[in-house]
């Protein structure tokens, strides 16, 4: 029956707090060993090249471009220094033409540079170039890419919605530049960018104790503050500043205590990457929908829940999006008015009664706690890699620690306050509130006393305007 079913999915997707701890362990492990060696582990760890943060000081007009998210964005910024910081910012937004994500890396990068170009022309009075200065661009674009310097890097792959196959290998820089010159015009991309380092940079420019980014959006992805000496693959000189930002793509993490079932299996198969960024797979907007779709599947043919047939765009992958589950979720109705109309608007499902739409929202609940809390494991494997997890006295590590992984005298080194502030954005965190709350009280249950010292801080849109500001701090031309 339905309820069997129900109940064994319950039981395979529980993260019982010493699983958690689990999954925070082995985070912090794989961080280690992916900062060890290249292919160390399933964490890339990237260096991202970005070894100062921005500090309030840069000045002038930047332009950041911003490509991975539900929308593609062009922003400006005009930044005033110490004194005036965001003195004027606009920016655009469009959803990218379905067929450029599967087209090629040609018809994508002419899509920016075209928008781009438009967005420009657009520029009115109150944004001003200084003397002598040309357009300088932060690029976030929210895929792996492998960096050879701040402003150069080729695509490791794809994930979430985009398949554009010929642009693997390709530096996406020398390809967006190459566009944008085509076009006629002369602007410099300063910063590639990740839209964790983004929101990362963007949080910084605001608070110094912003240590960490994290995003929960369609793809999950966070970035962190390392010390450079940590990071034993680093081939080149030491950054003067003893620090780098790391993209994690945490998204493809994976270790045996993530609660696994057929659902994710199912969904692996049918995905744009099967194998790959399975941690991703379990937590982020553009997946937990279609694990909820699944379950239903399986309902719906194993105990006939929506009667004799299966309704056919039930079997259909991808068709039930994470805001419509978040809507069915959040429905306090008695009679659960909302998961009725989400079935019947989305899959012309009538006439459920009260008892299957309790069942899926309990499918909804299962689907949605357990991507939260392994977010929040991941969070506190983060923090525990830096020092900041509480397990240490007085800043200074335990010597013998679990796994050794903590760097001896990391804590404290980098960042002063004692305080720690995760910057977060995405729609799956900003939207979803009982994912959001789910991943705090798991944040909260992990850290027990440490949560005093931990602030989890949306940083909406941080990533664009972090971008902008990066390509400041990296500026060929430097205002005075
Ligand atoms: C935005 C960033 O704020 O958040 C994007 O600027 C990022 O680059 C996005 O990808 C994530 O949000 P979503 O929910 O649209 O995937
Ligand atoms: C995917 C991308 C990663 C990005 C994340 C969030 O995981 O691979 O680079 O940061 O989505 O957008």
């Amino acid at each position: 029956t339905a309820r069997k079913i129900l109940v064994e999915f319950q039981e395979a997707c529980e993260t019982p707090l010493p699983r958690l701890r689990q999954v925070v362990d082995a985070m912090a492990v794989e961080m280690h060993a992916g900062l060890v060696s290249e292919g160390g582990s399933k964490l890339k760890m990237l260096p991202t090249f970005i070894d100062h943060l921005p500090d309030g000081n840069e000045k002038g007009l930047y332009y950041a471009v911003d490509l991975g998210g539900t929308n593609f964005r062009v922003l400006r910024t005009q930044l005033g220094g110490l004194e005036g910081r965001v003195i004027k910012q606009e920016y655009e937004e469009v959803a990218i033409p379905p067929e450029l994500m599967l087209g090629t890396s040609e018809q994508l990068f002419d899509f920016i540079a075209k928008e781009l170009v438009s967005f420009v022309a657009r520029e009115g009075e109150d944004f001003r170039l200084h003397e002598g200065q040309s357009r300088e661009i932060g690029f976030t674009f929210s895929f792996p890419c492998k960096q050879t310097a701040v402003n150069s890097g080729t695509l490791l792959q794809w994930t979430k919605g985009f398949k554009v196959n010929d642009a693997i290998g390709q530096d996406v820089v020398a390809a967006l530049q190459g566009s944008i010159e085509r076009r006629g015009y002369k602007m410099r991309i300063a910063a590639l960018v990740n839209d964790t380092v983004g929101t990362l940079a963007g949080g910084r420019y605001w608070n110094n104790d912003v240590m960490i980014a994290v995003i929960l959006g369609t793809g999950t992805n966070a970035c962190y503050v390392e010390r450079a000496e940590s990071i034993s693959k680093w081939g080149g000189e030491l950054p003067k500043s003893g620090q780098m930002v790391i993209n994690m793509e945490w998204g493809n993490f994976w270790s045996s205590h993530l609660p696994r079932t057929y659902v994710d299996e199912l969904l692996d198969n049918e995905s744009l990457n099967p194998g790959e960024y399975g941690f991703e797979k379990m937590i982020s907007g553009m997946y937990l929908g279609d694990c909820v779709r699944r379950v239903l599947v399986r309902m719906a043919q194993q105990a006939g829940i929506f009667g004799p047939h299966v309704p056919h765009k039930l079997l259909e992958a991808f068709t039930l999006q994470t805001p419509d589950m978040s809507k069915m979720h959040h429905d306090d109705s008695s009679d659960l008015k909302m998961v009725a109309e989400v079935l019947k608007t989305v899959y012309g499902i009538h006439n459920t009664t009260l008892g299957i739409r309790k069942i899926v929202l309990a499918v909804c609940d299962i689907v949605c706690q357990r991507g939260a809390r392994l977010a929040a494991a991941g969070i506190v494997g983060i923090l525990k890699k830096i020092g900041r997890d509480g397990s240490t006295a007085n800043g200074f590590i335990r010597r013998n620690d679990v796994n050794g992984i903590h760097d001896e005298l990391t804590v404290n080194s980098i960042g002063g306050s004692g305080k720690t502030v995760v910057a977060m954005d995405g729609g799956l965190y900003e939207h979803y509130s009982k994912f959001r709350n789910y991943m705090q009280q798991a944040v909260r249950e992990l850290l027990g006393d440490a949560a005093k010292n931990v602030f989890i801080e949306l940083s909406k849109d941080g990533s664009g305007i972090g971008a902008a500001i990066l390509a400041a701090s990296h500026a060929e031309y430097v205002p005075t």
